[in-house]
């Protein structure tokens, strides 16, 4: 999410964080800092915003050293200011570290370090591992690493310096390390974009193993402090194809980032078949619940209305926001309105959630401190990681795992038991959709078939129209091709009239309640020579097989989490169509990522 830069050798380290920082700025980011080691002291500057103006508050300083870390920021906790950015101190100023990742227990660390003295200033969970760090430094920064990693729980890729050795050590968990060798100088970085100028020699840590770093060597180790082998290589990529990290476009990175993004929206919010979410609503005293959003977070909405009456029994409406905000809704004080958004920017959203002023208000907003979510009174984050792709894609599955969680909540806080069974489902998720990726080829060749088209239908019934909106829009989003979502019951009542054999019409349709009335609808379509591609967790069935001309198979799962699996097909199917086009999928025409004008 974050990007890290470390050094160790002869040269000037400031120029050579700096440069790095840059080279990481395509991630995304909202703040910046640099630690050197200048004249036997720890210096640290830290600013918001570009990275030039880091470098410009550098001018004139005086700082200057061998040995530095640099950090550019892309907020998880706490809002994107100063104090919030790393590298973050110890209280003596005489440790700095830099970490990307989540610490799930920061709070129960921070209980502890306070009643111990430590004087914690920013609201992240990150500072909490330099004082965990200082509390077991004795004289040697390697072995009270080990000490403090073995108190923390979720991710890090972790890189400190301290004031009295002349070392880097870096540690990582879950969360992206590489260690680059060159001539009397070592780097560390998140991300080989930002060393690959000056070396082509890297290892790649591990999780749980910590590197230390001096100028000419690197001992990689285990928890135990004992030394494993770690192979070198050679990075062959150039620039560009790893920033995306070989990937052709961001989209396509961020479709296969999905298992790992979800993860990252569950992490830490179940735990022995409990939903833990950081407050506190009441749902007995909820009257209805509104959600508004726009484009593929309204469509996210529209799943987290069916979520929430199944799960919780709470009526759900759902707005468009530019809508909303113009037809004087009725809401009502015991009302809560729920914001979705990716960027949290989107004046609409924006402006319908100033509309609802008398009721309370929660925010599922991937951006930390973004407009939306510092207005609202509760929020869940998705810990999704940058966005870069106009196109949302991971944005759209952690906002549904977000309404999952949130829509368990609710059923916890009225008393009524949960389903363990989904629980359990929710954490197999991620190797679901991996298994969907692993057949990305045969999407591949299926797609290479509608270039040429010129309309498709997309039909899903329940849980799954909205997917088949979001499938149409994610179409017509990159490829330029006419696409409608419907449910697939309502075809008869006008787009029936459509169809003929140069019509494309996706069905996405599992086992369960209405497996024969969707079956019946593709027979319809059948009869009129529409070409019916579908998407399916039943690819064995005779019928199925007998009215598709395509058929993507997709795992099993619970009703409930079926959007999460069936849009990965869709999403993979449009990013090859547009791809097949020539198109330029990451930026497509007339697009823009966040819409903060009307
Ligand atoms: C734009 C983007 C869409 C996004 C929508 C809402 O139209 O192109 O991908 O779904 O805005 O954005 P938000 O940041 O509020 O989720």
């Amino acid at each position: 999410m974050c990007g890290i830069i470390g050094y160790i050798g002869n040269k000037e380290v400031v120029p050579i964080l700096i440069n790095g920082l840059k080279r990481l700025e395509y991630r995304g980011y909202d703040s910046a800092g640099i630690c050197v080691l200048s004249q036997n002291k720890l210096e640290t500057v830290k600013k918001k915003g570009q990275i030039t103006e880091l470098e410009n508050e550098l001018i004139g300083r005086g700082i200057n050293g061998t040995m530095g870390i640099a950090h550019t920021r892309w907020a998880t906790h706490g809002d994107s200011s100063v104090v919030n950015a790393h590298p973050h101190l110890d209280c003596k100023n005489k440790i700095a570290i830099i970490h990307n990742g989540i610490i799930e227990n920061y709070g129960a660390l921070k209980k502890i370090l306070e009643a111990g003295g430590h004087k914690i200033i920013s609201d992240t969970d990150s500072e909490i591992v330099a004082h965990l760090i200082e509390k077991f430094y004795n004289g040697n920064l390697e072995e009270a690493v080990i000490k403090a990693i073995k108190y923390i729980e979720g991710t890090f890729g972790l890189v400190v310096i301290c004031e009295s050795e002349e070392c880097i050590i870096a540690a990582r968990r879950g969360s992206p390390l590489i260690i680059g060798i060159g001539d009397d100088e070592m780097f560390v970085t998140s991300d080989a974009s930002a060393i690959l100028e000056y070396t082509r020699k890297v290892i790649y840590i591990k999780d749980d193993e910590i590197v230390t770093l001096t100028k000419n060597s690197y001992d990689v180790k285990n928890l135990n402090g004992n030394l494993v082998n770690s192979e070198i290589q050679e990075i062959k990529w150039n620039l560009k194809e790893i920033e995306k990290a070989g990937f052709k476009h961001f989209m396509l990175k961020e479709i296969y980032e999905q298992p790992h993004s979800i993860e990252n929206t569950l992490r830490g919010r179940i735990r022995d078949n409990k939903i833990k979410l950081s407050f506190d609503i009441d749902p007995k005293l909820i009257n209805k619940i509104i959600i508004t959003a726009c484009g593929t977070s309204w469509h996210s909405a529209l799943i987290g209305k069916y979520l929430i009456e199944k799960i919780s029994g709470i009526e759900t409406v759902v707005d468009y926001a530019s809508e909303f905000r113009y037809r004087n809704p009725i809401i009502k004080d015991n009302d809560l309105l729920i914001a979705i958004s990716q960027s949290g920017e989107t004046a609409d959203t924006l402006a319908a959630l100033r509309v609802a002023k008398n009721c309370k208000t929660l925010g599922i907003v991937n951006v930390v401190g973004s407009s939306i979510a510092r207005e609202v009174d509760f929020g869940i984050y998705l810990h999704a990681g940058p966005e870069i792709g106009v196109a949302s894609t991971k944005a759209f599955t952690c906002q549904v795992t977000a309404l999952i969680l949130f829509s368990l909540f609710l059923r916890q806080e009225l008393g009524l038991e949960l389903d363990s069974k989904l629980i359990n489902e929710l954490s197999l998720i991620s190797e679901k959709i991996n298994s969907i990726l692993d057949k990305a080829d045969k999407i591949q060749e299926i797609s290479t078939n509608f270039k040429d088209a010129k309309n498709f239908l997309y039909l899903g019934r329940g849980i799954n129209f909205p997917v088949a909106l979001e499938g149409a829009l994610k179409l017509k989003e990159i490829s330029y091709i006419h696409a409608e979502g419907y449910p697939a019951a309502e075809m008869k009542h006008g787009p029936i009239a459509l169809i003929d054999e140069n019509m494309f019409i996706v069905f996405i349709i599992n086992r369960g309640e209405i497996f024969e009335k969707v079956i019946s609808n593709m027979q319809e379509v059948r009869a009129r020579g529409g070409n019916i591609i579908t998407i399916t967790d039943c690819p064995e069935d005779e019928m199925i097989k007998k009215l598709s001309n395509f058929i993507i198979s997709v795992p099993q799962t619970q009703e409930e989490l079926s959007p999460l699996i069936n849009v990965i097909p869709l999403q993979l199917m449009s990013y090859f169509v547009a791809d097949a086009k020539g198109l330029n999928v990451d930026k497509p025409r007339n697009l823009a990522k966040s819409v903060t004008v009307e």
